[in-house]
């Protein structure tokens, strides 16, 4: 702490990442990093990048990139947004479509914890809407009017960390029901099983889609994300991301970006490999007594009746295994375990089922 903070600084509450630990024979089931790597084709095309052009700027509007992402959904290059990771978009989001008079943003209170975090560096009136006790979104907690009505509504789908997922007609009805709010959902994981929103952006104008490259395509030490919605709201979101950095993406990382995203045979092969794996998991975790929610992402989040979450997720660090465990209310009991390969999931039973009676 310094006196030389501006004031806001001190009541931070700044997000904690997932531990990169460096132990020995770590396995790294904590941050929902994608076990198997990025497309080689990335790789190359980042290799590539690296030439004397990087003594000049990249192209701030990024063409070729949002072009790319543009054809995969069929949007216009004017209806995705590209930011240094998720993270950065939803930072301008909270900036550009939150502060509306005073009027609450709406969101689950058991989501993902960075929107608390930017609630708080934007100083965003906020309500918190319970999941219900099986930790669904209920889309009806939702479709209410409101006075004031909320001046946006934003969750994960599916949901971290609980991996449960919302249909597209759950999410039509919630944008259909407060036209004049912001309706942001952030599909991080949405690849491994559930269905996206981009497909309601031409007959809902509310709606923001937001994807990172972390998780499916493998590449969460690039840092890219893109936002997909009508022409306005990505405008808004240009609006602040050119007072802020116009130039958020390098050339390497819009090279290899773009390379991933072409590659749709490497992405459709691993995606799958890891949605078969974690159904295996999520067997294998109730045979050794876990209550599994059941899971659209590349994680699974579970307690076990008998066990003490922290309890556990010490034991297996112990043997170089890290899992996410949050000390939050309500789900203080779980474990979020990042699905690995059959062989990383086959060590975490392993260590599991050695663990010494409760
Ligand atoms: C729900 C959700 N949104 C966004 C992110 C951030 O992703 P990125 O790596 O693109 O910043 C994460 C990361 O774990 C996440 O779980």
């Amino acid at each position: 702490m310094s006196t030389l903070w501006s004031d806001h600084i001190a009541s931070l509450v700044p997000y904690v990442p997932g531990e990169q630990a460096r132990i020995p024979n770590l396995l790294k089931l904590n941050t929902n990093e994608n076990p198997y790597g990025p497309s080689p084709k990335a790789i190359e095309a980042m290799r590539a990048a690296l030439s004397d052009d990087m003594r000049l700027y990249p192209d701030y509007q990024a063409q070729g990139l949002r072009g790319t992402i543009a054809r995969r959904f069929g949007l216009t290059p004017g209806q995705v947004f590209l930011g240094n990771g998720s993270d950065e978009i939803l930072a301008h989001v909270f900036n550009a479509f939150f502060l509306r008079g005073g009027r609450p943003l709406w969101l689950p209170d058991v989501t993902y914890s960075f929107y608390k975090t930017y609630c708080r560096l934007y100083d965003v009136p906020h309500r918190l809407i319970p999941l219900d006790e099986e930790f669904v979104l209920r889309a009806g907690d939702y479709t209410r009017p409101a006075d004031p009505e909320p001046a946006g509504i934003i969750f994960a789908n599916p949901n971290a960390p609980t991996g449960r997922a919302l249909s597209l007609d759950e999410i039509a009805a919630i944008a259909r029901a407060h036209p004049d709010s912001a309706v942001v959902v952030d599909e991080a994981y949405v690849d491994f099983g559930a269905e996206s929103a981009a497909a309601l952006i031409g007959e809902c104008p509310n709606i923001l889609v937001i994807h990172t490259l972390s998780k499916s395509r493998s590449l969460a030490g690039l840092r890219v994300g893109y936002a997909l919605g009508q022409a306005d709201l990505i405008a808004g979101l240009t609006r602040v991301k050119d007072s802020f950095n116009s130039y958020p993406l390098d050339r390497v990382a819009l090279a290899g970006a773009q390379a991933a995203i072409e590659d749709e045979a490497w992405f459709d092969r691993t995606r799958r490999a890891v949605i078969e794996a974690r159904e295996q998991l999520a067997r294998d975790l109730g045979d050794l007594g876990f209550d599994v929610l059941p899971s659209q992402a590349n994680f699974v989040f579970a307690r076990h009746p008998g066990r003490d979450a922290a309890a556990i997720a010490a034991s297996l660090r112990e043997t170089g295994i890290l899992v996410r465990h949050f000390r939050s209310p309500r789900i203080d009991q779980h474990l979020r375990i990042t699905v690995g390969t059959p062989e990383q999931c086959a060590r975490l039973c392993a260590a599991l089922r050695a663990l010494p009676p409760a």
